[in-house]
């Protein structure tokens, strides 16, 4: 069987909204029969921060010089998977802290930087050290605002620094917190048969097409109905808050 790794960065865990929209996604990779799954939460890794020590692109190449913790045995696992996904909210434009110091932490993946100019044609900025073409890599996040194809540009072009454009699939998910929270199974399950039907196309290509990717970044509700819900939401959390007093 083929390996998906999912690591989710959402400090939520299990509850995260995030991971519902990934499990559908990975639902329907499952359905080519050619996978198996395993996830993993970020939260229950032990991973110490990079020290800037740049051990791991000169005297132990390759390699990093922290071994007591969760990184050795995980960047093992992310090695051995067929496709790795990472699900994770968007916080502030970008990736949430906790993501960010396990990205860091991937800098051994990543080729010695030699003084190289900046890079043409949208590749890596570094490039991979050990690049293994067939395994692919999937990032899904979901946000609370609506207008996902902006939204997401600098966490996009960080990614496109590092992998190099074309070389990462990344799905934006927007308004999704307020669709789980409203609890309107029928709408959740429509909305939720995209990302299914997602996963199918990428297990059948090992790639989404545009029409897809621009399909699941659309939003489930309408900005102005979006606004009514929101409107709600704070005026009652914000009376919630006040009975506390
Ligand atoms: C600290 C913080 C920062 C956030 N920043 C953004 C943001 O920049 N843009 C956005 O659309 N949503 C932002 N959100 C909302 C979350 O991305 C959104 O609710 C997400 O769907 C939660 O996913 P989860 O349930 O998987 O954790 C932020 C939330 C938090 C707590």
């Amino acid at each position: 069987m083929k390996k998906i790794l999912v690591l989710n960065g959402s400090p939520k865990n299990e509850n995260s909204s995030t991971l519902t929209v990934t499990k559908a996604f990975v639902d329907g990779l499952i359905e080519s029969g050619e996978y198996e799954v395993e996830y993993v939460n970020l939260s229950s890794l032990n991973i110490k921060p990079c020290t800037g020590c740049l051990s791991c692109w000169g005297r132990t190449a390759g390699e990093c010089v922290i071994k007591n913790d969760d990184i050795p045995s995980f960047k093992a696992k992310i090695e051995e998977a067929d496709i790795f996904i990472e699900s994770y909210p968007l916080f502030f434009f970008g990736m949430p802290g906790t993501m960010k110091v396990f990205t860091d932490r991937m800098l051994s993946m990543m080729n010695t930087y030699r003084g190289q100019g900046a890079p043409e044609d949208g590749k890596s900025f570094h490039g991979i050290r050990n690049p293994k073409p067939e395994r692919r890599f999937v990032i899904i996040s979901s946000c609370a605002y609506t207008e996902a194809s902006t939204i997401y540009e600098p966490l996009k072009m960080q990614y496109d620094y590092i992998c190099g454009k074309g070389e990462y699939t990344f799905i934006g998910v927007p308004q999704l917190k307020t669709l789980i929270d409203l609890k309107n199974e029928k709408k959740i399950t429509r909305y939720l048969s995209k990302f299914k039907e997602a996963g199918i196309e990428f297990a059948k290509n090992g790639k989404l097409s545009k029409e897809t990717e621009d399909n699941l970044l659309k939003p489930p509700f309408t900005e102005s109905g979006y606004k009514v819900f929101l409107d709600n939401f704070w005026t009652e959390e914000e009376e919630k808050g006040k009975n506390l007093k």
